[in-house]
């Protein structure tokens, strides 16, 4: 059976208290760190860019998950990677050659993710699923953390579960916004490969027993 991975996401961190947060997960069973950019151009907030991910590269033990909510993403691959990112996730609406930008972000080493809004379908991604080693699928509008799962997205789960499995994919599925103890075990069983989890985690009294919970949830498989 896979076992999944928790990527807290930073948004919901201190800020004040950066190194410290950061410390925490390093010595959390959490997977990754999953690192929000925007742009106040691809959705209506700004956040930071890649001297602070430089900055958090070098406090990390763990991958960075950089989840780009920019427009024309494919003008800064190589930044980001040189900052650190190991995982690149570019958005499906701001790529109108999304296979050509995947093969920039393969070629500069990192993996290849492409994240889907709750209003894009995920058959779009029928002809290109096995070039994609990540896709991200937004369970609430990007652009804020704090929000409220959008239930369709777990039909939306199974159908590229299943998309990735007949085309022979390794595909990794990754679920982000609304995520919490309340609805993992849920995702893990319609075929959730990542949790991306922010307030759930750093909103918690324990976020290391928290991580720890969502990472002991058992999904159940079919095959
Ligand atoms: C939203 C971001 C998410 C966000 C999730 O645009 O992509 O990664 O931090 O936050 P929560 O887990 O609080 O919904
Ligand atoms: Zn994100």
């Amino acid at each position: 059976m896979r076992k999944h991975l928790i990527a807290p996401s930073l948004l919901a961190a201190d800020f004040t208290r950066l190194a410290e947060e950061m410390e925490m997960v390093n010595q959390s069973e959490a997977d990754w760190f999953h690192l929000d950019v925007m742009d106040g151009r691809f959705v209506p907030n700004i956040t930071f860019g890649m001297v602070v991910i430089e900055a958090m590269h070098r406090l990390a033990r763990k991958p960075l998950d950089v989840h780009l909510m920019i427009v024309e993403p494919e003008k800064y691959i190589e930044s980001f990677r040189k900052a650190g990112a190991d995982v690149l996730t570019v958005h499906y609406e701001a790529c109108p050659h999304l296979h050509r930008t995947l093969r920039q972000i393969k070629e500069s080493g990192a993996m290849a993710g492409v994240a889907l809004n709750p209003h894009t379908p995920a058959h779009l991604l029928e002809d290109i699923i096995e070039d994609i080693d990540l896709v991200c699928l937004m369970s609430v509008n990007p652009g804020f953390g704090g929000q409220k799962f959008i239930h369709q997205t777990l039909l939306k789960i199974r159908k590229l579960r299943e998309m990735a499995d007949t085309a022979n994919a390794k595909t990794l599925i990754e679920i982000d916004g609304g995520v919490g103890l309340q609805n993992a075990e849920t995702l893990l069983q319609a075929g959730a490969d990542v949790l991306v989890a922010g307030s759930s985690v750093f909103g918690a009294k324990d976020p290391v027993a928290t991580i720890s919970a969502l990472k002991a949830f058992n999904a159940v498989f079919d095959c």
